[in-house]
């Protein structure tokens, strides 16, 4: 059987599209070469003792977990000495990782959450790992975080990885959105869903309900009338679905459709929501788009927005084309 590896589909869109420079391939091998390790350590468990809290506490006041610190650090130490990199960020480092001197530095800027999802660890559910590349800008030798504030439109490359019962990648460098699966035995990413598209309709939503007190008005309405079902305006029944891994809903969705909403409620409002735009709500927004689908935060495209800080949180409304317009068109009439 003859199989596209990551390496061969990303040397195809260096060569035969022009799509990517060298120096961006070996970036996306790189991080796809430390998303194996981590891969093994979060599929060792228990057995590895890597399970629990770390006792430390992250940039945002969260208990990290052993997989938080593991997962931040082999991604750090990998990306540091190939020359791909001016500069990293992390969700569980305050400000940016400058490439030690004694490495040459490149033109790119790396973000990533190393380890999503990671309150569903200790209950060995679906996990993941999100990156998102920038382009350094031009003249700026030792990146503050300044750099890193650039609308997600401008993202060179994105993906993310999910450790589920298989291990799988997701990528796009703008032309399109593909997967690949992790063969543990030969220790490849093989090409297994390319082109992948997120179909326009759908019925299926994920949104955590435990908040539907705080919601705003659009958003109460827009899933009142879903859960309405057959005789309520929509004529039809809607299932939902919610892992509490940003990771592994939108891999669901990305796979066979549907809607994810963190949106915007009383009690994030001060916050500006909860997912993180830099490494969680840009990255994905990118590939959702790619794959034919839709992201907003209810008022505007997740892609336009302007950053203001590293750790800015966002809401977050993205997945299949027709459900999510239809959202952001009862924020225009209701607000
Ligand atoms: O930001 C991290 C995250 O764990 C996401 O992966 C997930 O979608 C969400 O937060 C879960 O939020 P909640 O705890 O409200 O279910």
């Amino acid at each position: 059987m003859s199989r596209v590896t990551l390496t061969q589909f990303l040397i195809e869109q260096q060569r035969n599209e022009n799509h990517i420079p060298a120096d961006l391939r070996l970036l996306i091998e790189v991080v796809a070469r430390a998303v194996k390790t981590i891969s093994v350590h979060v599929g060792k468990g228990a057995v590895a003792g890597v399970l629990g809290s770390a006792e430390t506490e992250n940039v945002q006041g969260e208990v990290q977990k052993k997989l938080d610190v593991i997962a931040n650090e082999l991604l750090l130490h990998a990306n540091e000495w190939g020359g791909h990199l001016a500069a990293m960020a992390s969700e569980e480092l305050e400000g940016p990782s400058l490439i030690p001197n004694r490495y040459p530095k490149g033109e790119y800027l790396l973000v990533f959450d190393p380890l999503d999802g990671s309150s569903n660890i200790d209950v060995n559910i679906s996990v993941g790992t999100i990156f998102s590349v920038l382009r350094c800008p031009e003249g700026v030798v030792d990146p503050t975080a300044e750099a890193f504030l650039q609308p997600g439109r401008t993202q060179v490359a994105a993906g993310y990885a999910v450790y589920g019962p298989s291990t799988m990648l997701v990528l796009t460098v703008g032309t399109g959105t593909h997967g690949f699966t992790l063969d543990r035995e030969f220790g490849a990413w093989v090409l297994t869903q390319p082109d992948m598209q997120i179909p326009p309709d759908t019925r299926e939503f994920s949104i955590n309900a435990s908040r539907a007190r705080l919601w705003e008005a659009p958003v109460a309405r827009y899933i009142s009338e879903l859960q309405a079902g057959t005789e309520g305006p929509r004529g039809q029944d809607f299932n939902m679905r919610w892992v509490a891994s940003m990771v592994a809903d939108v891999h669901r969705i990305m796979t066979r459709g549907g809607i994810f909403l963190y949106p915007l409620d009383e009690r994030n409002r001060k916050n500006g929501g909860h997912l993180r735009l830099l490494y969680e709500a840009n990255p994905m927004s990118f590939l959702v788009e790619q794959a034919g689908g839709v992201a907003s935060t209810g008022r505007e495209r997740v892609l336009d927005l302007q950053p203001t800080g590293l750790h800015q949180r966002v809401p977050v409304i993205l997945g299949s084309r027709n459900e999510v317009e239809r959202v952001v068109a009862y924020h225009r009439e209701a607000l």
